[in-house]
């Protein structure tokens, strides 16, 4: 059985032909209950059939376990060039958006979420409001970064004598893993409307590493994570507003 599936038909006739669990909406999507998945607080009983629920394994579901995707992470740092073995996880990984949601929650709102930060590795969910553009910044480590919800467009630059110039650009939909080495320099806009997430696996603190962003004159800076913030901040706003809605998520009246 395809779990879950977009499909609310689909999902019916799965469910009536003898499927585990118990259907549930959330946003919209069909899905199915597990004894344990956290279901944003829904329960069995939510859509009126009551099945007992099995867990996700016993079921067959593709899991996304925070722990164990770092510690497979980890695994891969002692490897030659761990970012292969690494881009492979996150291909993995974001091959299961559903799983992901599970695991973490639905991207409804721009940010990012640490999943885990050592000095050798950071883990983040990265949500993209739609319509954003983040300035150009470097990382001064490589990365992983893995689309499992809508798409972004980067857009690379390279350093010429005091300023950076556009070099070549790359849009990235879900499905898919780039890796962006220790010398990329990249902004990343949000070519949808739609929110966008991913997951970024980096080879080092990126909180904690001094890098660069430049500003829109072309001035590079020291990176600020508090001006990713508020970009953020700023475009789930626009989006908020486009929408009708409140910042809060409920309708305007
Ligand atoms: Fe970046």
């Amino acid at each position: 059985m395809a779990v879950p599936t977009r499909d609310r038909a689909a999902a019916l006739d799965a469910f009536v032909a003898g499927g585990a669990g118990s259907l549930l909406w959330m946003n919209s999507h069909p899905r199915l209950a597990f004894a344990d998945t956290p279901n944003g607080g829904a329960t069995r009983g939510d859509f009126g059939i009551g099945l007992e629920c099995p867990t996700r394994a016993e079921a067959g579901v593709v899991v996304f376990d925070v722990d164990s995707f770092v510690s497979e992470c980890r695994a891969s740092l002692g490897e030659r060039r761990p970012q292969l073995a690494i881009r492979e996880l996150v291909e993995r990984a974001v091959a299961a958006p559903g799983a992901i949601d599970d695991a973490i929650g639905g991207p409804t709102k721009g940010g990012f979420q640490t999943l885990h930060r050592s000095p050798e590795l950071t883990v983040l969910q990265f949500v993209w409001p739609p319509a954003v553009v983040l300035f150009p910044h470097d990382h001064r480590m490589w990365a992983a970064i893995g689309i499992y919800g809508g798409g972004e467009d980067n857009t690379f630059y390279r350093r010429v004598p005091d300023r950076i110039e556009v070099s070549g650009g790359k849009r990235l939909e879900a499905g898919d893993v780039a890796l962006l080495g220790t010398e990329t320099i990249h902004s990343v806009s949000n070519p949808h409307r739609q929110y966008t997430a991913a997951i970024h696996v980096y080879g080092g603190d990126y909180f904690g590493t001094p890098r660069s962003q430049w500003d829109s004159s072309g001035n590079e800076e020291p990176f600020d994570v508090e001006a990713v913030r508020r970009t953020l901040a700023e475009a789930d706003a626009r989006a908020a507003e486009a929408d009708g809605r409140s910042e809060s998520g409920s309708v305007a009246p």
